[in-house]
């Protein structure tokens, strides 16, 4: 059996506090893409897991851990193999392990004839990260909470996007520390998107926005360039998705996405064109 593994991109991200875990309490607006991993299951006499990205073939991948969790759960012996074709980049901020992980506990719970409920996946979903019980939902959804309170939302349409990324690194928690640093103003971004979810692409595209990039632009002034450059090749808004480094723009077409993206390849970063799923 094979199963896609579609990235996310956070059309809004904003910060609206500190919980007493730790975690900040967020309202974003995420969206899944084309743009997808490919995981492969199959009857075996043990369980293993395999990647064509060797550094990723460890016991910590969030993959292991899902199948684990799903195994433990379940109470089916673990006797398949995972294989997991990655395209999505990483480190990214484009939910690619949330997303693989989302993939790996819905291909199993299908894979043995569903032993475990939805609510059940979602349960261990929350339990492997904040963005995997958006991944296992796959479809464009209000999310409060850590990530995990998901509220669907049926009427975006389709962007083409072209995501791209430098060299940069931005581990998330890093990022959330230099935000925590700093008393900040809480953006509402996506109360605005939300008031505008019948509105054209254009008034939509405009209400995109990210609270990270107040911190992301000095950490990582790539990012910020990279923005920059997407606007200047005609991007209608572009934005940094999750903590970073991954920057997206939303173009008018197709055809205008292909060619941005190409402009980039050639500025020597990595980019990529896919459409939002809806
Ligand atoms: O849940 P996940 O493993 O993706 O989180 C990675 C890190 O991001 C956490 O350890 C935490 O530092 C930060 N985080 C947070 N608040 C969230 C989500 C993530 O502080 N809502």
């Amino acid at each position: 059996m094979k199963i896609k593994a579609y990235a996310k991109i956070n059309l809004t991200l904003d910060i609206t506090g500190i919980r007493d875990d730790g975690f900040h309490s967020l309202r974003s607006v995420m969206v899944p893409v084309s743009l997808c991993d490919e995981i492969e299951i199959n009857e075996s006499d043990s369980f293993s897991f395999d990647c064509n990205i060797k550094e990723l073939c460890s016991e910590d991948n969030l993959c292991v851990r899902a199948a684990k969790l799903f195994f433990a759960t379940s109470g089916i012996n673990a006797l398949a193999s995972l294989r997991l074709t990655k395209n999505i980049p990483f480190p990214a901020g484009l939910g690619g392990g949330s997303s693989d992980a989302a993939a790996v506990l819905r291909g199993l719970n299908s894979f043995f004839s569903s032993p475990l409920k939805e609510t059940e996946l979602f349960r261990l979903a929350e339990s492997l990260g904040s963005d995997v019980p958006l991944c296992l939902l796959s479809r464009p959804a209000l999310c409060e909470g850590r990530g995990e309170i998901l509220t669907p939302i049926e009427s975006l349409p389709s962007f083409d996007i072209v995501i791209a990324i430098g060299d940069g690194r931005l581990p998330t928690p890093a990022v959330y520390r230099e935000y925590d640093a700093e008393e900040r103003k809480v953006r509402n971004d996506t109360d605005l998107l939300l008031e505008r979810l019948n509105c054209d692409r254009y008034s939509l595209a405009e209400a995109f926005g990210n609270a990270f990039e107040e911190v992301t632009d000095k950490l990582a002034p790539e990012t910020k360039r990279l923005r920059e450059q997407m606007l200047a090749l005609g991007a209608l808004n572009s934005h940094l998705s999750g903590s970073g480094p991954s920057v997206y723009g939303v173009f008018e077409n197709a055809e205008k996405a292909q060619n941005a993206a190409k402009s980039l390849e050639k500025m020597g970063y990595f980019a990529v064109c896919c459409k939002t799923l809806s």
